[in-house]
């Protein structure tokens, strides 16, 4: 008992594990309709029995499914056959494109005595027989046939004659010999095929003794000359009908949605035949577009995938996705999902330079800040205040931008630096116009009061215009240390010119003297000319540049100091250069215009004794102005001068402005004489110069004698011995002669 349960079970089991897979290969039949009879698969539309095909009234798609059992040698044997119509087997069916193969019978005569004409007819009903698909052809030497249209006029055959020379195609084309073929026109649903003879086949007995005619599908039919022995073997050719639903078109079928033929996701096509139309299922859709549950959809996800990733099914079709963060053609023939770098490299770039232009500009802002805050402290708007007050002045002190200055200095290069002064360090700098300019970056910063002096000289320098005086073009205040810009001078300073280590061929006495004028005159004009007093405060040879024509130009006033008019006299903190500075300021720190007549008086020393102002010599210290004082003081003039410029013309001259130079270094500031005295006196001795019978010769003369002692006359004795005598009492009595002189000449002009 329970093992017959459990066999139940397992046959139960069975069963809808086959039905469920039945299910799965989509049903074409309706439910409980038989889908095969024989080997042929019927679908749907068609169908072997009441219920199960479409139109039931009309019996276009009935196929009768008929099982004949005959006997045969091996007993009884049975064919199973489906029919269609009266008597047309069907022996494939095919819903796309919508075609019946059936068996066409094949058209024979043989024998001439009985059956001269024959013919054979099929009929389809409101099918048609494709035209395309099929061939009628006619085989045989002695024959020839029609096919004919039973339902129009329409005929069309051949007709074949040949003998046993005739050259056969051995390779079976039906080209005519032994073997014809010919096309007929589309929708044909009844033909008669007639086949007749030329001769009742009495000439080609022998080989060909039949003629036959059929109609068969295109390729089932290959001609050779056996067949024209061994076509009488063959009864049957496949022939191709076209079948459609109804005889109406598409869009007539359409409106009458109770008929209409095609159902859920499929559409309808024109039949190829022009009668009629099908269905067929839409795209991505499969199954039988004829029964109520229509097409369904093809999951294109399953199984053999399109995709390189992730397939996503939809309706009819199927999309590629590709993994979050990816971008691209997900197909599999498809580009490839991709990172997509392009984006994100260029939004990072985009990024990249929206940050560097932030950054750019804040730090361009901060620049700005910074240079608007320098420019404060280094008193940029009392210097604009006093700009606009010279707003008459046609050349008025420029204030340069820092970026052009770095333009014009090559970005303060090192190879531009013209030397380090004092009171800063000096670039050579080239601007926009191609003029040539030195810029010195100045020592101030910081303390207010300092500003405030620095603006000062800086406002009253450029307004000065005088032709021994480096001219000062602007300034910039944009940076932490100002920066000036004054004229450039191109042949160096005077100590280069007149150091004996550092140039052979020095200065003629002639240039000296003038160099000296000049200064004196630049510094005068400092003194009294200028709107305000300037001293100059750092008078020496290195201070006084030279130009190409060795015209001598008053620099670096970076020391100056203004001199309110009220004023005679400043206290500052003693500065200055060792072996120039006035010992008398030095110890007061009272600053006044005689300070610069002693340094200017030191210059002169260095212009007559090429010496050096200030030597430390081991332990001892060697003033030059002490060392020239007690030289003269002691007669030993000559042995200080510079042999270089000393001969017998300039004697008188040198020994003059010796005395001036000595009168410049008094210890005493006011014992000196002023600078306006000093350059009036270097103009006097030039003008003696070149004419020296101008003015008191005889005094010269006599001063000269006096001062050369007995050997002025004696030129051959030499000046060594002539300088040698001079002694401390005829210096104070020469000094005072020159004084009176000096007056005398201040006098005259
Ligand atoms: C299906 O066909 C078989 C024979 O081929 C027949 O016995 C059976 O009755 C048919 N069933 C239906 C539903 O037509
Ligand atoms: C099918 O054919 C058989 C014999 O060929 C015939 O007896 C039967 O009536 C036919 N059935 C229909 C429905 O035509
Ligand atoms: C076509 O011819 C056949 C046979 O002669 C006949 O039965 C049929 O009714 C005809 N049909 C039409 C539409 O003429
Ligand atoms: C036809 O040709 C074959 C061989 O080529 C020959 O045997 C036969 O006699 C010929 N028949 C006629 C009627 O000429
Ligand atoms: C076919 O043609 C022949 C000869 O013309 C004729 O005798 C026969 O009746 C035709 N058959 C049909 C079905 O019309
Ligand atoms: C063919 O045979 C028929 C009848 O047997 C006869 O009437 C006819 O004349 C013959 N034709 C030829 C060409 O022999
Ligand atoms: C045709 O059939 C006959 C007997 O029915 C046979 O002798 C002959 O060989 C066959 N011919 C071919 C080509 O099969
Ligand atoms: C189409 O078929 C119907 C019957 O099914 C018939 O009444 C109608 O005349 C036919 N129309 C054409 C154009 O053949
Ligand atoms: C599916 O969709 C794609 C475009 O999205 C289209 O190119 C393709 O033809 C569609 N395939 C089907 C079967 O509809
Ligand atoms: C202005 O400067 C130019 C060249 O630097 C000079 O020739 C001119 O004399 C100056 N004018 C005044 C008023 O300083
Ligand atoms: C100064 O200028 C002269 C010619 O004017 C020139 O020969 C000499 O080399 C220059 N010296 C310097 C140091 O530039
Ligand atoms: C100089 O004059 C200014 C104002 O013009 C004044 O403040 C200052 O005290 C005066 N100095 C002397 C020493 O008179």
């Amino acid at each position: 008992m329970g093992l017959l349960n459990s066999l139940h079970f397992a046959l139960a089991v069975l069963v809808t594990t086959t039905a469920a897979a039945l299910a799965a290969t989509e049903a074409q039949t309706k439910r409980g309709c038989n889908d095969t009879c024989g080997n042929v698969i019927i679908p749907y539309p068609f169908g072997t029995s009441k219920n199960c095909y479409y139109r039931d009234e009309l019996l276009d798609f009935f196929l009768n499914c008929t099982t004949t059992t005959s006997p045969s040698s091996s007993g009884e044997a049975t064919t199973t056959q489906l029919i269609w119509g009266e008597n047309v087997e069907v022996v494939s069916i095919s819903l796309d494109p919508p075609e019946l193969t059936v068996s066409g019978d094949v058209t024979k005569q043989c024998n001439y005595s009985s059956d001269i004409l024959f013919w054979n007819s099929m009929t389809f009903g409101e099918f048609s027989i494709s035209s395309t698909k099929n061939r009628f052809t006619v085989v045989g030497c002695d024959t020839y046939a029609y096919f004919s249209d039973l339902n129009s006029t329409f005929r069309t055959g051949c007709s074949l004659s040949c003998s046993n020379e005739t050259r056969f195609e051995e390779a079976g084309a039906c080209s005519g010999v032994g073997c014809c073929q010919t096309s007929f026109p589309q929708a044909i649903r009844n033909y008669n095929i007639t086949l007749y003879s030329f001769d009742n086949y009495t000439d080609v007995l022998d080989f060909n003794p039949c003629g036959y005619a059929f109609v068969a599908k295109e390729g089932s039919f290959n001609f050779s000359k056996r067949e024209l022995r061994g076509l009488s073997n063959r009864t049957q050719f496949p022939v191709v009908v076209d079948w459609a639903v109804s005889n109406q078109t598409c869009r007539e079928a359409k409106k009458d949605a109770k008929s209409y033929a095609c159902k859920q996701n499929s559409r309808c096509k024109e039949s190829v035949s022009g009668i009629g139309y099908y269905c067929v299922c839409e795209d991505g859709f499969r199954g039988n577009p004829y029964l109520d549950t229509g097409c369904k959809d093809i999951n294109e996800c399953d199984g053999d995938n399109h995709c390189n990733k992730k397939c996503h099914n939809i309706d009819g079709n199927y999309t590629c996705l590709c993994p979050w963060g990816f971008k691209g053609n997900g197909y599999k023939n498809g580009s490839g999902c991709k990172f997509p770098f392009t984006e994100i490299s260029l939004g990072l770039l985009v990024i990249f330079t929206l940050v560097s232009i932030l950054c750019w500009a804040n730090k361009q802002r901060a620049l700005k800040q910074l240079r608007r805050q320098y420019f404060e402290q280094n008193g940029g708007n009392y210097m604009l205040q006093q700009l606009h007050q010279q707003q008459g002045y046609t050349n008025r002190t420029k204030i340069f931008t820092e970026d052009e200055l770095k333009i014009a200095t090559n970005n303060f290069d090192e190879s531009r630096i013209l030397g380090h002064g004092g009171q800063g360090i000096v670039y050579k700098g080239i601007l926009p116009d191609n003029s040539l300019v030195a810029i010195k970056k100045s020592r101030v910063g910081g303390d207010s009061r300092q500003v405030k002096d620095f603006i000062n000289e800086v406002t009253v320098l450029s307004q000065i215009n005088h032709r021994n005086v480096v001219k000062l073009f602007g300034c910039c205040l944009e940076t932490e240390v100002p920066l000036l810009v004054y004229e450039f001078v191109d042949n160096g300073t005077l100590l280069d010119h007149i150091d004996p280590l550092k140039n052979e061929h020095s200065l003629s006495w002639e240039t000296r003297l003038r160099i000296a004028a000049e200064t004196a005159g630049a510094i005068s004009y400092l003194h009294s000319s200028a709107s305000i007093p300037i001293i100059h405060r750092d008078i020496k040879s290195t201070n006084i540049l030279l130009d190409h024509n060795h015209i001598a130009k008053v620099s670096d006033f970076g020391a100056s100091r203004l001199v309110p008019l009220n004023e005679t006299q400043v206290s500052t903190v003693v500065q200055g250069t060792l072996g120039y500075l006035d010992p008398e300021y030095l110890l007061t720190g009272q600053l006044n215009e005689k300070s610069d007549v002693y340094s200017f008086g030191v210059v002169l020393l260095e212009l007559i004794t090429a010496k050096k102002p200030y030597e430390f010599l081991g332990l001892e210290q060697k003033n030059l102005a002490t060392y020239f004082a007690s030289s003269m003081e002691e007669g030993s003039l000559l042995e200080v001068i510079d042999k270089r410029v000393l001969n017998q013309k300039n004697a008188e001259l040198l020994n003059e402005v010796a005395f001036l130079a000595r009168r410049c270094i008094r210890v005493h500031g006011e014992e000196r004489p002023t600078m306006k005295e000093v350059a009036t006196e270097l103009e006097g001795v030039i003008a003696m110069k070149k004419h020296p019978w101008v003015k008191g010769e005889d005094m010269m003369s006599k001063e000269c004698e006096c001062l050369l002692g007995h050997a002025a006359a004696n030129t051959s004795v030499g000046y060594d011995g002539a300088y040698g005598n001079i002694s401390a009492n005829t210096f104070a009595a020469y000094e005072s002669i020159q004084k009176q002189m000096a007056f005398e000449i201040v006098d005259g002009r």
